[in-house]
């Protein structure tokens, strides 16, 4: 118990540490929580052979709740643009493919692994998108639909808790959404569908 306490505080310090390197980037004061972890790990793909890509996976909150719920770490790859924080991560989840890049190159990054992705299961997408202008947005969904298997699932959290649709999500069916009241700031989960 003490051990993961420390651990928490150890995450939250790193995180805080990046927030005030790069506020817009980061996006957050603090790692996820658990809760927001498990509300968004629910909507994993029902096929264990299907890849996850987690965008923006931080200190690996979400990541943690992805694996706990069944997902295999082979499946899972992860695209984190702070090097410090990929590095964690790699060191974390060394079975997961955990790239250093940006998530606008998703579809160069997926070719380029040693066995090129084509297709995803879900995207579970952890990145600011509210500090990042529209135009931008709506050319990450572009990208997150193409690499998508159909019926494929796209899952983002946002802390505009009032509403009802993630930018450039438009394209997309909205099969569910959930606020997470035990988070920092509390969260609301959107699901969606191409
Ligand atoms: C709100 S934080 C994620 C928090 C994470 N769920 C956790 O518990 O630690 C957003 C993350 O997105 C990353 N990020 C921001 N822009 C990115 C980009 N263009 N490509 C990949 N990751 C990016 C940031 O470095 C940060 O780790």
């Amino acid at each position: 118990m003490a051990r993961k306490i420390i651990a928490a505080l150890a995450d939250s310090t790193l995180f805080l540490r990046e927030w005030i390197v790069n506020p817009q980037r980061t996006g957050s004061v603090a790692p996820s929580s658990p809760q927001l972890g498990a509300a968004m790990a629910r909507w994993l793909p029902r096929n264990p052979e299907s890849f996850v890509l987690e965008l923006g996976p931080g200190t690996g909150a979400v990541t943690a709740a992805l694996l706990k719920s069944g997902l295999r770490e082979d499946r899972l790859i992860a695209i984190e643009h702070n090097p410090t924080l990929a590095k964690l991560l790699r060191k974390r989840f060394p079975h997961a493919r955990i790239i250093t890049g940006d998530a606008w190159e998703m579809d160069t990054l997926l070719a380029e692994l040693s066995v090129p992705v084509e297709a995803v299961g879900a995207v579970i997408s952890s990145l600011p998108l509210l500090n990042f202008p529209k135009a931008q947005a709506d050319a990450l969904a572009e990208k997150i639909r193409a690499v998508l298997e159909p019926r494929g699932r796209l899952v983002q959290y946002s802390y505009h808790i009032v509403k009802d649709r993630s930018r450039g999500t438009d394209d997309f069916r909205l099969l569910a959404s959930q606020i997470v009241w035990w988070n920092l700031p509390p969260a609301r989960v959107h699901v969606f569908q191409k």
